[in-house]
């Protein structure tokens, strides 16, 4: 039934041979606790374990209390952390490579309460796991595979006030990129057993070193060949483990293999391997078919003797509070169903964003130049409960955390103002008061764009306060002090040696209503900031394809070859170019993220989360791209470009009015889609002529969702946006831009102005008629009764009047400038589909004629061969 939770005894594992010297190429092993700068090749495994001193300040080393020497000696040590509540590892790895991420922990009643802690890891900003050690004498681990964008991977001991965190070993092993492909996201362990066996393995067994614990079940027996089974392909299985197997005892009956979710909303990859054990006799066949949770997944296939076969589910599995996998014989299957390995990962989602690299970097060094003692370790401003002491940071969902205030008060700081400061470019405020700085106050500190608040007070500064500063503080945009000071004088000459005050000075009074200001402006963010987390974790119940889809991960190399080195490029994107490319033969379009787009990661996230899960006429996502600091999407390749490019005459086709009709349907299900199909209901956000991409055969698809947002349904539909606001002018809902609330409402305005073009063929702004929008021309012209006049001059009047009336009033009625008197999208493709019926049944038939006709001329060509 259910399966066993993930931990192994002390000694549980047996070692038959000891391999030494074998390639532990890429491995990083990190015994933690144990004395600084010592290392050594761990008795069972041969691994070369160092000690963790060197990538972290703070904890305490500590030793288990009874050491048994039968266990693997990384386990002996462990480092606790009394202290604080986040305490983070810094280890250096090779950016974009994918690494199977392991932290060990056995308690071993170390500190001699006998007291179980429970406490979390976190991997840089994101959430890994929540740690519960429910026995003192065993050793529990978790395990993720992952490939950090970064040079660098940040492991933080969280303390949620259940106990004092500890860790005992954390271990990198470098995967080939090839295996373990998950479409979205990164993978936690959940599963990984070699069923049939009675031992545990690991490396040298497994040259990844992946643990392997044995499974059996009662009704199941045990097979097993002492021949070697070769794995062909980048998993490696070892032989060992695909060795052994099982089979139900019960020849008739499946294996079963389940396991329960109970509330959560993970998705599972799972991978299960099959190779023949027993040499068959040529009556003998043995041919097995899987399904998950009662639907066919693979098969009927035939497992081959000594060759592992892998069936991984190439996409997430349906979200199920309960997955029941059985593996079957098929009918006409001699012998009962055999499986000899199994994994089962979850997704989970690493993606959340650090605070931006350059804030990093300066706060980052401002704690090693001032050598601050303090627990500055991880991100500095996330996750939010754990930001740094004596910072805050802006919040936004879109663009990476920014620091905005750096108090450093009272913290002993010695030497010169640090020109690291300079790099904090969003400061909004800095407290550098009562410490011993001294030399001059520098001048890059009126650089600072958004300092409105500056405190130098009691420290042992000298000089000249640079103009710049006491420019701004005299038209009251930064309050400046620099009171107690040992002899800082304004732009004029130093007059007196005492203390000089030069610039305005600020009330006590001032100070706060600014302070108060700034306080409410980061509560507002921080409000918004709650909602949209609030929106994110539901996006877990959209509606999934299951197994068999196309999408893959690429590497930067396999982009490069795909476009054939960024050969031709197709247009320009919001985050970067959009390429041509080919995947085996299939042409496809690769948006590549550049770098020097502020909000490209964040988009690219937001991209990749979406495409990854809708489908209906919307642009289908094959693949991406995500290795360090390169990053792309290739997409399914629009052979006919957007609709612009045909509206506005750049392509030579005239669209006639019933393709029109056809790419405004295509494009307005694909909205309903994002507003009806999806739970939650995601707003587009650009809607545009631009963002409706053509196919072959000018069926049309909605591209673009970097600005797509998942907002909530609970009553609320509307999200508050502060500071950006998304979407392209022309074409925004005029709504918004009064109240900040978006809805779908404003999809709905869009598409309307869309419409419009579509039906027009003009500029949504008529620059030489006064730039008139174009709600307002086609309004007028309503008014004066000209309907024939606002069609596309360019179709000749070869339209419906009927069918194109009723466009206009379509897209009119979605452009109203109250958003409640807009139609839902699920009604405007009501409307558009009587529209298309109307035309069509006007006009549609005269293809049916027209074929009759030919055969009319045949029998008119024939006819006097007839008479
Ligand atoms: C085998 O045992 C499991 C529980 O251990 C049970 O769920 C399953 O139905 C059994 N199968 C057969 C064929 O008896
Ligand atoms: C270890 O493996 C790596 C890559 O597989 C290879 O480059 C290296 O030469 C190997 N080292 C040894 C000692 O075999
Ligand atoms: C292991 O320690 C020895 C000295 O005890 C040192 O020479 C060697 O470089 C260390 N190896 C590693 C990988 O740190
Ligand atoms: C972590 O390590 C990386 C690479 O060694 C370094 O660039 C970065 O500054 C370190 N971060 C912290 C917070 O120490
Ligand atoms: C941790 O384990 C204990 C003992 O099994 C259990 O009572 C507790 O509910 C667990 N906590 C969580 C959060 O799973
Ligand atoms: C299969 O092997 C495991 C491990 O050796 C053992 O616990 C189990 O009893 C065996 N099952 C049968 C039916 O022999
Ligand atoms: C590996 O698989 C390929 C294709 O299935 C096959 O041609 C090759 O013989 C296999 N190699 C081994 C060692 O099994
Ligand atoms: C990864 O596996 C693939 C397929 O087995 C192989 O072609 C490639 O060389 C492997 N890469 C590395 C780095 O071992
Ligand atoms: C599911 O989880 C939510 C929040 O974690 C909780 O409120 C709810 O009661 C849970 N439902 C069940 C059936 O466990
Ligand atoms: C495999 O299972 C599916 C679903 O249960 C079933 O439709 C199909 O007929 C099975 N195939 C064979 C060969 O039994
Ligand atoms: C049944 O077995 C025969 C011979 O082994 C095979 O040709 C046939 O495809 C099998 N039928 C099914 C449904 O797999």
């Amino acid at each position: 039934m259910g399966w066993f939770k993930l931990f192994c005894f002390l000694g549980g594992f047996v070692f038959i041979h000891l391999v030494h010297g074998q390639n532990q190429s890429g491995f990083i092993s990190i015994d933690c606790g144990s004395p600084a700068n010592s290392n050594y090749s761990e008795a069972f495994t041969g691994i070369n374990y160092i000690s963790d001193a060197a990538f972290i300040d703070t904890g305490i080393s500590q030793k288990i209390s009874a050491i048994n020497k039968g266990s693997f000696q990384q386990v002996w040590n462990l480092r606790s952390f009394p202290e604080g509540i986040r305490n983070c590892y810094n280890i250096s790895i090779t950016q974009g490579t994918k690494y199977l991420i392991r932290g060990t922990f056995l308690y071993g009643n170390y500190d001699g309460l006998s007291k179980l802690p429970q406490f979390d890891i976190h991997l840089g900003v994101n959430m890994w796991d929540t740690i519960n050690i429910t026995v003192m004498s065993l050793y529990f681990f978790t395990e993720l595979i992952h490939v950090p964008y970064q040079n660098y991977l940040q492991i933080c001991l969280v303390n949620t006030g259940l106990g004092m965190p500890f860790i005992s070993a954390i271990e990198l092993r470098p995967l080939n990129s090839s295996t373990y492909v998950s479409n979205f996201g990164s993978l936690a362990l959940s599963y990984r057993v070699d069923v049939g066996s009675g031992t545990a393995y690991r490396y040298p067994d497994d040259v990844y070193d992946r643990i392997w614990l044995p499974y059996s079940e009662n009704n199941w027996t045990n097979l097993s060949t002492s021949d070697t089974v070769t794995t062909n392909n980048s998993y490696k299985i070892p032989s060992v483990v695909m060795s052994t197997a099982s089979t139900p005892i019960n020849v008739s009956a499946p294996l079963k293999l389940s396991w329960y979710t109970g509330n959560a909303t993970s998705e599972y990859y799972i991978c299960m391997y099959f190779s023949e054990v027993v040499k068959l006799k040529a009556n003998q066949s043995r041919s097995l078919n899987i399904t998950v949770n009662g639907k066919h997944a693979y098969g009927p296939f035939t497992p081959k003797y000594l060759e592992t076969f892998k069936v991984y589910s190439k996409s997430i599995l349906e979200i199920a509070p309960k997955y029941d996998i059985l593996i079957s014989k098929i009918e006409n299957s001699t012998l009962p169903p055999i499986i000899n390995a199994v994994e089962v990962y979850s997704v989970i989602d690493l993606s959340q964003s650090r605070t931006d690299k350059q804030d990093v970097d300066a706060v980052t060094n401002i704690k090693s130049t001032y050598a601050l003692q303090r627990n500055w370790e991880g991100d500095p401003c996330l996750p939010r409960a754990y930001s740094w002491a004596g910072l805050n940071c802006s919040y936004d969902s879109i663009k990476p955390s920014r620091v905005t205030s750096l108090n450093l008060s009272s913290s002993g700081l010695t030497g010169v103002i640090s020109t690291n400061i300079s790099n904090l470019v969003m400061l909004q405020y800095l407290d550098l008061s009562n410490n011993s700085l001294t030399g001059s106050v520098p001048d890059f500190l009126s650089q600072l764009q958004n300092l409105r608040v500056l405190n130098l007070e009691k420290n042992q500064l000298t000089g000249t306060v640079p103009t710049g500063l006491i420019e701004k503080s005299k038209n009251n945009s930064l309050l400046l002090s620099v009171d107690a000071n040992l002899n800082v004088c304004g732009s004029g000459s130093c007059k007196n040696k005492n203390n000089i005050v030069v610039p305005v000075v600020a009330s006590v009074g001032g100070l706060l209503i600014l302070s108060l200001i700034v306080a409410a402006v980061l509560w507002g963010l921080r409000r918004k900031q709650k909602d949209e987390n609030k929106a994110e974790s539901n996006i877990q119940t959209m509606t999934i394809e299951s197994l068999e889809s196309i999408q893959q991960h690429f590497t930067f190399a396999d982009l490069i070859r795909i476009t054939n080195n960024f050969e031709r490029i197709l247009g320009k994107g919001g985050f970067g170019n959009v390429y041509h490319g080919y995947i085996n033969d299939t042409q496809v379009a690769v948006k590549v993220l550049s770098l020097s787009s502020a909000q490209g990661f964040q988009q690219f996230q937001a991209e990749v989360k979406l495409l990854m899960r809708v489908h209906r006429n919307l642009t289908t996502l094959v693949g991406y791209c995500y290795e360090g600091t390169n990053m792309g999407l290739a997409y399914e390749y629009m052979a006919n470009g957007d609709l612009d490019a045909h509206l506005s005459g750049k392509n030579a086709n005239i669209l006639s009015w019933e393709t029109r009709l056809n790419i405004a349907m295509d494009a307005a299900q694909g909205l309903e889609y994002l507003h009806h199909g999806c739970k939650p209901p995601i707003i587009h956000r650009d809607v545009k002529t631009t963002n409706i991409l053509l196919n072959e055969n000018l069926q049309a698809k909605l591209a673009d969702f970097g600005l797509s947002k998942i907002f909530p349904t609970d009553g609320d539909t509307q999200v508050s946006t502060l500071s950006h606001v998304a979407g392209t002018p022309r074409y925004l809902d005029p709504e918004y831009s009064i109240t900040y609330k978006l809805t779908e409402k404003s999809d709905v305005y869009s598409f309307g102005i869309a419409l419009l073009k579509i039906i027009t063929g003009r500029p949504v702004i008529e620059r030489s008629h006064e730039n008139t929008h174009i709600s307002q021309w086609v309004r007028i012209m309503l008014d004066k009764g000209d309907i024939q006049n606002i069609v596309d001059p360019r179709l000749h009047g070869d339209f419906n009047a009927n069918s194109a009336w009723k466009a206009i009033e379509i897209a009119m009625v979605c452009v109203s400038s109250t958003s409640t008197n807009r139609p839902p999208m699920s009604e405007v493709v009501v409307k558009l589909k009587e529209c298309l019926t109307s035309e069509l049944a006007e006009r549609g038939d005269e293809s049916n004629y027209s074929v009759e006709m030919v055969n009319m001329n045949m029998i008119t060509k024939l006819n006097p061969l007839a008479r």
